[in-house]
């Protein structure tokens, strides 16, 4: 599965991504029943970023020019998490 977030500018920088991608993943490795969930990320976004390793997402590498965007081909940072990561991180450990 992949998951993905753009909040409207209002809503940045009060937490609100790691509390929602938070309740997404546990909805994702629970009823849905995945293995695996990935996001990709602009790797200059150093917020988005910030949010992939607070949640504990590992970077997998750099999609090489993967999506053309704005007229110019961009990289993209390729991070996910496994269901056997997401259970021995718990919601306890997770630090939001
Ligand atoms: C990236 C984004 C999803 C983060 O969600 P959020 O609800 O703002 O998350 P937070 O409030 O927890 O902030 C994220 C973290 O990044 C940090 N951060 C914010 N701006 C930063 C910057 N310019 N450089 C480094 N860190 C930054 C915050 O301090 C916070 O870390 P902290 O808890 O250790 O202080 C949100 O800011 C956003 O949507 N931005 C624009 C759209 C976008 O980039 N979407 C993602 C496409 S991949």
């Amino acid at each position: 599965m992949e998951i993905g977030y753009d909040p409207a500018p209002a809503f940045w920088g009060r937490g609100l991504m790691p509390e929602a991608v938070h309740a997404a993943l546990g909805f994702g490795f629970g009823p849905l029943g995945a293995n695996k969930i990935e996001a990709r990320v602009d790797p200059g976004n150093a917020a988005s970023i910030r949010l992939m390793d607070k949640l504990g997402f590992v970077r997998e590498g750099l999609l090489r020019q993967h999506e053309y965007e704005k007229g110019r081909y961009v990289d993209l940072a390729a991070y996910s998490m496994l269901k056997s990561e997401y259970e021995r991180v718990n919601t306890s450990r997770i630090q939001l």
